[in-house]
């Protein structure tokens, strides 16, 4: 089968589409022809290390998983002997995590991991495109308490962690300010935000307003910077560690004193949020916002636009012939 392996960490340029074996499934796995995938931050991430812990999850001096691609969607071609859920024919979506493997033709996953029927009324590119930003988002957005819709600011809305977070975070009953470029003001009020703020022009931190959340989806910001925009008790969440790791360590310290606080979750995903993924999308509820798609072959232009930072939503690769 085609797929992209890098031997090497490195820049984008460490990518190569390889013929490679195609996987055979174990007992519990279906093997999955892949039909859309996904280049996010967290492949550019374990591609090029940018924290030792990376090394530490993905190899030392060079990447345990030779194959990148954590998201997902295609056909169950075959099945293991003791699978039960699935069934060769099967449409499916989700993820790949911890073993990556994505940006291949086939992929084998256990029957139990990350995937479910993809919904029905989807595209393979636009569920490729849900799961990644989506999980992440969600292990965020639980931490925050719905009740009295409370008034929450996303730094970043325009991403994939972003879109996803407004989304999510309108379904469940909040007042959103959304940050993001002017070109964007548009897609961000159709996916649920209630106010927008052109992060290119204005201050988020310094024009009076006042907030129970900043989730900040693109750790652009701080917590002693947004100190101020939150309300007593008000939570500040984000998806960079910060400033020498300085997240982790508030997230410890911040909740003994009571008052403003930082959280920062560690994301796992699993099925039963693919599952509720699929219902929202199904219900009208969410969709995957998608920036552009690339063929597998120019895997490294997808991935070079994707460290520009400054994708809208996410960038997929399609593997349909
Ligand atoms: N905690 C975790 O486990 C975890 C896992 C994966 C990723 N991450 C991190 O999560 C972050 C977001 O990932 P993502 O995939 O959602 O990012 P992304 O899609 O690459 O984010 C791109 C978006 O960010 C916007 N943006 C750039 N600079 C901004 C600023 N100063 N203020 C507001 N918006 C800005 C861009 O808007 P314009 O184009 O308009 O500039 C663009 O729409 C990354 O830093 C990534 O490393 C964390």
């Amino acid at each position: 089968m085609k797929a992209i392996v890098n031997t090497i960490y490195g820049s984008p340029d460490v990518l190569h589409l390889r013929e490679v074996e195609k996987p055979i499934p174990k007992d519990n796995e279906v093997l999955i022809k892949i039909h859309a995938t996904t280049v996010n931050r967290t492949d550019c991430g374990f591609r090029k290390p940018e924290y030792f812990i990376v090394r530490l999850v993905g190899g030392l001096f060079k990447p345990k998983n030779k194959i990148l691609g954590s998201e997902l969607a295609g056909v169950v071609e075959a099945v293991g002997s003791a699978v039960k859920i699935f069934k060769p024919g099967d449409p499916v979506f989700g993820l790949s995590t911890y073993n990556f493997g994505a940006h291949a033709e086939y992929i084998c996953i256990p029957e139990n991991g990350s995937i479910a029927p993809k919904p029905g009324n989807t595209s393979f590119e636009e569920a490729a495109a849900v799961c990644y930003g989506a999980f992440l988002a969600l292990t965020y957005i639980r931490k925050i308490d719905f009740k009295n819709t409370p008034k929450i600011l996303i730094n970043g809305a325009s991403g994939s962690i972003g879109t996803a977070g407004l989304q999510l975070a309108k379904y469940y009953g909040a007042e959103i300010t959304a940050v993001c470029n002017t070109r964007n003001f548009e897609l961000v009020k159709s996916l649920g935000a209630d106010k927008v703020i052109d992060f290119t022009k204005e201050d988020f931190t310094k024009n009076g307003q006042l907030y129970d959340v900043v989730f900040d989806s693109v750790g652009k910001s701080s917590f002693f910077r947004c100190k101020k925009v939150l309300k007593p008790g008000g939570i500040y969440l984000s998806s960079e560690l910060g400033f020498l790791w300085q997240n982790i360590f508030l997230a410890l310290l911040t909740p003994i004193f009571g008052g403003k606080k930082v959280l920062f979750p560690i994301p796992k995903d699993n099925k039963e949020d693919i599952l509720f993924f699929k219902e929202l999308i199904e219900a009208g509820k969410y969709k995957a916002v998608i920036d552009r798609t690339y063929p597998l072959e120019q895997i490294v232009e997808a991935t070079r636009y994707v460290e520009t930072c400054q994708k809208t939503g996410n960038v997929v690769i399609s593997l349909h012939e």
